[in-house]
């Protein structure tokens, strides 16, 4: 029912008084350029859609709080990690390769982040469902990407150039595994954890520094999909986790995950065996084990899809005092990327748009630009737009500086492919998984061979090997049965790839 109370009205505020006809010169005749709101509205609809994020555009979200149960105040100063302390939050998670109406039950790893709204600023938690990634170098996260999105010239997804990258880059088989394991279709994002997965810092008010690892467990539990299982739950709808998230949130049935981190102190780093500071590593938990902080739990659905979630900017840039950034490559370049990728998809200022705007005070000298609704400076003082100033602008927070950190060596390009990338694998293969699991992610790799040349395979082949003999052994075995049951169709030319059709040939 049209609720009358309500005025239509121009977007100037003017009451307007039809929505149904155009003006026309006579009855039959063409419309009048004096028709601005018909423009206006045309013109409004051409600009709906802003660009999708370059990586993670399929995404779902909600509001929830962050609360801090226990007291880790020798490792932390930061406000929002004192025992007691409860922060709003807004989480959105995401697949990574799809485009913004990709189906919700691909195989992919999954985007899970926080940005918590705290009395000092906001502390955006960028992490993933997975502790590694596929790469630990970030001039090759862009090459990765590549590879996970459509083909130049066929406009498909290419698994010719998935397994070409990764094996050629045995420092993905960790993530690799992952992914191809029971862990890499979970069956909502209720039902799986979050990492930070890079090494952060935490510092206290010694000014003492500790590297960090966040970890976010599913108290829902893990649910996975097999791959039959999801082509059969795609086939019936596309956004099935959007639904489960959206309706348990609706029917009071709020998804919760705990909250640990793994702590090194800072010299120990020196004298860890493996590189901390490596991106396709995790922290074995016999050596670091997890710490109970607290738990956050998804409280609220967005009002609004579009103003909430499509425009929320995550940002690892995003730390307030108390929690930092470590020397990891990969996190270094992530924090410009994403500020970047904020300027360009949402504008200059995307940090007064509403969800992103921190629920603090906020005083700084950025001055003017495209949507600077807010002023920008809230000083109270006309003149207080430069500094230094006599007109009582903000001022330094010397507290917030956190301890020096500790570095050593000449600037060089120093060789990453050096590190071990076989040995926390093959812990994986040999202890986490089970038997059954084993046998799927032998079948999930193979399945995906239907089109890649026979030499990517072998490949690859030889680096499962060098994790384990029974890893080699496990996908070469699925890979006959591929090749037996008449799936294997590999193009002999890899360059012009050609992905198989799923549906009959013309
Ligand atoms: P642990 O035996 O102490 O830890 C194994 C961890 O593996 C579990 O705690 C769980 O992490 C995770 N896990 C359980 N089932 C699966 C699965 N099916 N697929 C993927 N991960 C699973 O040994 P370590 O700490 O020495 O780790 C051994 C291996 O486990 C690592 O090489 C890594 O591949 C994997 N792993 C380790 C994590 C860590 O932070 N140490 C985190 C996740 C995986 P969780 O409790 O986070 O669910
Ligand atoms: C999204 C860059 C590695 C997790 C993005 C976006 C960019 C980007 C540009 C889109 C941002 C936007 O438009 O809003 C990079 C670069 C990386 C990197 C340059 C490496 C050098 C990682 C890693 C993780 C990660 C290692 C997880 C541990 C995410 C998540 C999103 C995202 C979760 C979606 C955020 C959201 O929900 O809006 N990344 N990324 N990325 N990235 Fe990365």
């Amino acid at each position: 029912m049209a609720d009358n109370s309500k005025k239509l009205t121009t977007t100037s505020g003017a009451p307007w008084p039809n929505n149904q006809d155009s003006l026309t010169a006579g009855e039959r005749g063409p419309l009048l350029m004096q028709d601005y709101q018909l423009i206006e509205k045309l013109a409004h609809q051409n600009r709906e859609r802003i660009p999708e994020r370059t990586v993670h555009a399929k995404g779902w979200g909600a509001h929830g709080e962050l609360v801090i149960t226990e007291d880790i105040s020798k490792y932390t100063k930061a406000k929002v990690l004192q025992k007691g302390a409860k922060s709003p939050l807004i989480a959105r998670f995401s697949t990574v390769a799809g485009e913004r109406g990709a189906a919700d039950h691909e195989r992919d790893v999954r985007g899970f982040s926080l940005k918590i709204y705290t009395e000092e600023g906001n502390w955006d938690m960028v992490g993933n469902n997975t502790p590694v990634f596929f790469v630990r170098d970030p001039y090759k996260f862009p090459d990765f990407i590549h590879t996970q999105k459509r083909h130049p010239k066929t406009n498909m997804r290419s698994p010719t150039a998935m397994w070409d990258f990764w094996s050629l880059s045995p420092e993905s088989l960790h993530q690799v595994t992952i992914l191809m394991s029971d862990r890499g279709l979970p069956t909502s994002p209720m039902h799986m954890n979050g990492y930070g997965s890079h090494t952060f810092s935490l510092w206290n008010d010694e000014g003492e520094r500790f590297w960090v690892k966040f970890h976010f467990k599913t108290e829902q539990g893990h649910e996975h999909y097999t791959n039959d299982e999801a082509e059969e739950v795609t086939g019936k709808t596309r956004e099935g986790y959007q639904e489960r998230l959206f309706n348990a949130i609706e029917d009071g049935k709020f998804p919760r995950w705990k909250f640990q981190i793994q702590i090194m102190p800072e010299l120990e780093a020196e004298q860890c065996d493996f590189n901390p500071f490596d991106l396709t590593k995790v922290w074995p938990h016999a050596d670091y084990p997890p710490i109970d902080v607290g738990h956050f739990e998804l409280n609220r659905n967005p009002e609004n899809y579009f103003a909430e979630i499509e425009n929320v900017a995550f940002s690892p840039s995003n730390i307030v005092p108390g929690i930092s950034w470590s020397p990891d490559r990969m996190l270094q370049a992530r924090i410009f990327s994403y500020a970047d990728a904020h300027r360009y998809r949402l504008g200059t200022h995307y940090d007064q748009i509403p969800v992103n705007r921190p629920k603090c005070p906020v005083h700084h000298y950025h001055k003017d630009g495209e949507m600077n609704v807010y002023g920008g400076i809230k000083t109270g003082d006309p003149n207080a737009y430069y500094e230094p100033n006599s007109f009582k602008g903000p001022v330094e927070v010397p507290e917030a500086q956190e301890p020096p950190l500790r570095i050593s060596g000449d600037a060089d390009r120093y060789n990453h492919r050096k590190e071990d990338d076989y040995s926390q694998v093959r812990v994986l293969f040999e202890k986490v998984l089970e038997d059954d699991e084993k046998e799927r992610l032998f079948m999930n790799i193979a399945g995906t061979w239907g089109a890649v040349p026979e030499e990517i395979c072998e490949r690859q082949l030889a680096e499962f090997k060098k994790v384990h003999p029974d890893y080699e052994a496990g996908v070469r075995k699925a890979w006959e049965k591929v090749k037996a049951d008449g799936d294997y169709k590999p193009n002999a030319a890899p360059v012009t790839d050609k992905t198989p059709q799923t549906v009959p040939a013309e």
